[in-house]
């Protein structure tokens, strides 16, 4: 048998608490790779109280004994590395020796963010609502061929040239479309010169490492950042990260053979969120919302921005579980549904459940809903399934049948230990784990108990 090599993804629009199921997951995995995205992500992780915030490096990296590599995929801002290396190691976390960054990532510069915050704030365009770290343009600059990468930082002539000319031609962009003061290259090559030192104990070939890694049989775990509908190809775009984010995007962003592959799980809250412009179908406005948005303390882990709630919205999940070809479920922030009477679950779209390529598509979209009852009781921190209000069960099995996806997994809580491990579920065998001798209790989850 395969060792697992395993996809664990955001299965909507990001923030559905993959940073605690990776950190969770991470203990049973050789490896933990990164494979798009930048310091636009922000995976809270609890322990013992304890908050971490991790935006570049994979949070499996709290678990000692799991190597993490930053994939090729991403987009590396070297400041915030090293400013998240230095707050790890406040903590008592050293990552010496246990992180490799990719010699191919590409760099973000100053400019990457300017640009962007200008373009942003320009009269005229259109506003994604982006996290101002510079993540679009520097995609924009490595599709177009003209990016500096991790590795180029090392050769002192290329790093000054690539700095010069960009800049001369960002300045110009910047001053001629958004009227943006210059920036000063000697100050960038001078700051990139000195971060390039810093980081560099941590660049290695991660490809190469991580391949040979599976032709040994080391289990490798590939963490998306963000979330399938944010996804460059398949999201609601324009109103998306620049990366691919779905589970096509862990072999190109991290150069493990797609072969290596052994599963894919989605993780999704209970609810919906999205942070940022763009399509919501399920979006709930007024005090409805704002009381979700508190109960589940609904704000950006990065920008501290409040993000917009709604309700499950089955059809987008199918899409998603289809993209991905998700095996199993993670389903987060159960208890704060506890005191609701009645929780709207979507399962379909008025006139059929294709998924729109344009935005006045999206704002066409009617959703039909599905009423379930509430359980009105606190499922905070419940450990395992059976313990579970009935209707919070029925309410689980709901989503896993009309998403066409089974749940492996609960959180009802922040900290490591407020989760239900559903024995004998898919999740369980795609780990590696032995499947449970409680089947009967996976067997709900799978959407076969009757329809609450
Ligand atoms: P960018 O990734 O900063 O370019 O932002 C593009 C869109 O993706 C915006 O709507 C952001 O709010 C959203 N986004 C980026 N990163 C995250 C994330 O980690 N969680 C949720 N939304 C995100």
């Amino acid at each position: 048998m395969r060792s697992p090599c395993v996809i664990v993804l955001g299965a909507q629009w990001g923030d559905e608490g993959k940073g605690k199921i990776v950190d969770l997951l991470a203990g049973r995995f050789a490896w933990i790779a990164r494979y798009q995205g930048g310091h636009n992500a922000g995976h809270t992780v609890v322990i013992g109280g304890r908050r971490f915030i991790l935006q570049l490096i994979p949070c499996g990296i709290l678990r000692g004994a799991s190597k993490a590599v930053i994939g090729n995929g991403v987009v590396l801002d070297p400041q915030a590395l090293v400013d998240e290396i230095a707050s790890l190691a406040a903590a008592g976390v050293d990552v010496a020796g246990q992180l490799f960054v990719s010699n191919r990532a590409h760099v973000i510069l100053p400019y990457h963010r300017s640009i962007e915050h200008a373009a942003e704030s320009a009269p005229g365009r259109l506003r994604i609502g982006t996290t101002s770290r510079g993540i679009g343009p520097a995609y924009e600059d490595k599709m177009g061929r003209r990016g500096l990468r991790v590795a180029d930082l090392y050769d002192p002539a290329l790093l000054r040239d690539h700095i010069s000319e960009s800049l001369a031609e960002k300045n110009a962009i910047a001053q001629a479309l958004f009227g943006a003061a210059p920036l000063d290259a000697g100050s960038i090559l001078e700051t990139y010169q000195g971060l390039a030192e810093q980081i560099r104990p941590f660049v290695a070939d991660t490809g190469a490492l991580l391949n040979a890694a599976a032709a040994r049989g080391e289990s490798i775990l590939l963490e998306g950042a963000q979330g399938a509908l944010l996804d460059i190809d398949h999201g609601t775009y324009p109103f998306v990260t620049s990366s691919s984010t779905t589970a096509g995007g862990a072999c190109i962003g991290t150069g493990l053979a797609p072969t290596r592959l052994t599963g894919a799980i989605g993780v999704s809250k209970a609810y919906c969120t999205r942070v940022g412009g763009g399509p919501f179908p399920t979006e709930l406005a007024g005090a409805a919302g704002d009381d979700l948005r508190r109960r589940g303390n609904e704000f950006g882990s990065v920008t501290g921005r409040p993000r917009r709630v709604g309700w499950f919205d089955a059809p987008l999940m199918r899409y998603a579980a289809a993209l991905n070809g998700l095996d199993a479920l993670v389903v987060t922030k159960l208890d704060v549904l506890d005191e609701l009477a009645r929780i709207p679950v979507c399962v379909g779209y008025r006139g059929g459940d294709a998924i729109p390529p344009t935005v006045a598509g999206w704002g066409a979209i009617e959703p039909v809903y599905e009423q379930l009852p509430g359980w009105q009781t606190s499922t905070e921190g419940v450990t395992r399934w059976q313990d579970l209000p009935p209707r919070a069960r029925d309410y689980l099995a709901f989503l896993a049948r009309v998403s066409g996806v089974e749940i492996g997994m609960v959180s009802t809580g922040p900290e490591r230990d407020q989760t239900i491990t559903i024995a004998g579920s898919k999740l369980e065998q795609l780990l590696g784990a032995p499947t449970g001798a409680a089947a009967q209790e996976g067997a709900r989850v799978r959407g076969n108990s009757a329809r609450p």
